[in-house]
């Protein structure tokens, strides 16, 4: 959103993704406003993610039965999983304050010292995007995590000295993405770590249902049903269909989110009866049709869609290779007998030779065969 000289302001005009793509599953500012009044406030309102659930709820009990903070807690896992609604949760939990920031906003060890100094006894300190800290800050971190204790830098030069200063206890919750990238140090900080993955269709029919309600919009069943099985397994995905069916239903329809409402409006929207996009279908297209299901070089597959490798690699393919549709091989990109089942397409038998006969997930073979990749990536 952005503010003009007279005062007025450009609204986005959507709650968007940043890229445009109505199934990614990251989100933009905007969207995050619409998000936050849909989040679960209670553990028991979170549906999904049985495991990780009952395992932070465990060590959230045990925390209040000794009045005390409980470990720090790291939830990692893809983006739009609910992560952040979990560190709101625990805090909500906890009954306790939350103080949010994240690693990108933390680039100078001092900007974390300002904030750990300031924490009270049992704060929720939510620090989003934690691989991204810097390493001043993370080395700063390990210390008030452990010990409850900062060391203040006075004056600069052979001068400086560090002043310890004591913290209350405190509770630190870590997000991440990516935690193949945190260091060993920080990660054994971390005294439970829940991983969140995607979630079965019965889940978001159960999120649906009752973001549905709290947005006052009448729904039924075979309406979310289709709405869910189409969301990429990702609640934020689910609830952005939602309110473009919505939309629809309002525009075109009864003002139901039905399934002729679902049906017609993810059409509209390119958004396949499995969750696939224009560009994840035109990227197995050209796979099928055009080089006979591959293996084809990135390059060459991302000329053939009208893309940059880049996107093709780091947009497309990653929710295409976690179905089976394509596979990585030492010589390129391969359609699976999935990818050509979903065009509707009767493979050709040496294609079908490429995948094995796993559905498209590789063979022990294959598996080591699959490295290097035929094209470094960037
Ligand atoms: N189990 C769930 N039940 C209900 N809603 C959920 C659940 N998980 C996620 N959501 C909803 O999905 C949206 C995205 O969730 P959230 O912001 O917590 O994801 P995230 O894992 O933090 O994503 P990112 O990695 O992009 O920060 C929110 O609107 C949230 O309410
Ligand atoms: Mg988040």
């Amino acid at each position: 959103m952005s503010t003009w000289d007279d005062g007025s302001r450009e609204i986005d005009v959507d709650e968007g993704p940043t890229s445009g793509r109505i199934v990614d599953a990251g989100s933009s500012d905007e969207e995050r406003r619409v998000e936050a009044a849909l989040r679960p406030r209670r553990l028991a309102d979170f549906p999904g993610q049985g495991r990780v659930r009952d395992q932070l709820g465990l060590v959230l009990e045990a925390a209040r039965r000794r009045a005390a903070p409980p470990d720090h807690v790291l939830l990692s896992g893809p983006p739009g999983l609910g992560k952040t609604t979990l560190a709101m949760i625990i805090a909500g939990e906890l009954e306790q304050p939350i103080r949010i920031t994240s690693g990108p906003a933390i680039q100078h060890a001092g900007d974390l010292a300002a904030v750990l100094s300031s924490l009270v006894e049992g704060e929720v300190l939510f620090l989003d995007e934690i691989h991204r800290m810097s390493r001043p800050a993370e080395e700063m971190l390990y210390l008030a995590m452990e010990d409850f204790r900062v060391d203040v830098i006075v004056g600069k030069g052979p001068g400086a000295t560090a002043i310890p200063l004591e913290l209350p206890p405190f509770t630190v919750v870590g997000a991440t993405t990516r935690a193949g990238l945190l260091p060993a140090p920080l990660r054994d900080r971390f005294g439970f770590t829940g991983h969140l993955d995607y979630y079965d269709t019965a889940d978001l029919v159960t999120i649906l249902t009752r973001n549905a309600e709290l947005l006052g919009i009448e729904a039924d069943a075979p309406g979310i049903e289709q709405i869910a099985s189409r969301s990429r397994g990702t609640p934020r995905i689910a609830n952005r269909l939602l309110r473009r069916v919505r939309d629809w239903a309002q525009v075109h329809g009864h003002g139901r989110v039905d399934d002729e409402a679902a049906r017609a409006a993810l059409e509209l929207f390119d958004v396949d009866a499995i969750g696939l996009d224009r560009l994840d279908r035109a990227v197995l297209e050209a796979l099928c049709t055009r080089f006979g299901g591959g293996p084809v070089g990135l390059s060459t597959l991302a000329v053939a869609v009208g893309e940059e490798p880049d996107t093709v690699e780091t947009v497309a393919e990653p929710y295409l290779v976690r179905e089976g549709f394509l596979i990585r091989t030492p010589r390129g990109r391969a359609a699976s007998p999935r990818a050509w089942e979903h065009l509707g397409l009767t493979p050709p038998r040496d294609a079908v030779a490429v995948a094995g006969a796993s559905g498209g997930r590789l063979g022990p073979e294959a598996e080591q065969a699959s490295l290097p990749l035929d094209e470094p990536s960037a």
